[in-house]
């Protein structure tokens, strides 16, 4: 069974890492064309992603819920499709990207809008852990 709370926790330290590299890089070259893959990658791989994880280990009925699963699994199947897409697209023009775009970003909203359901349904159903 995969304990979604510190996974996530895991793998938004990647998107961190990424995010910031990229950051960097556009400071060092001055050039700025990724900025869109930076912003998304920070805020919907690194802090989304943490501050869902922290909420999960803090509420574990989140975590059991098939709703916690399925937002788990459309986030991280939804969000490297967008990044890689968009990223593509940005760094070598390929504008034919922009289906593979909509299909994450399409994949990760529906995500959010779990994960929200899920909050509302289950939150008040346990203390802190
Ligand atoms: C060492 C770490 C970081 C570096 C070197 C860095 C660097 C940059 C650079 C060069 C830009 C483009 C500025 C421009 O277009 O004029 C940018 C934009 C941005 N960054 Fe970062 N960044 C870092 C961390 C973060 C983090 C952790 C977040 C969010 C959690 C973040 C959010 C944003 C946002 C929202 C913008 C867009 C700002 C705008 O266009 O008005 N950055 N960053």
């Amino acid at each position: 069974m995969i304990l979604i709370g510190k996974t996530l926790i895991k793998i938004s330290t990647v998107y961190f890492v990424i995010g910031t590299l990229i950051g960097y890089y556009m400071s060092i070259v001055h050039n700025y064309d990724l900025t869109p893959v930076h912003v998304h990658i920070n805020l919907l791989g690194w802090t989304a992603l943490t501050l869902a994880g922290i909420l999960y280990h803090l509420f574990p009925k989140l975590a059991a819920a098939k709703l916690g699963k399925i937002h788990f699994w459309l986030h991280n199947i939804g969000l490297p499709l967008m990044m890689a897409g968009l990223f593509l697209m940005i760094a070598f023009q390929l504008e034919s990207l922009t289906t593979v775009i909509a299909g994450g970003a399409t994949l990760t909203t529906a995500g959010v809008l779990i994960f929200a359901l899920n909050v509302w349904m289950h939150l008040n159903e346990e203390d802190a852990a």
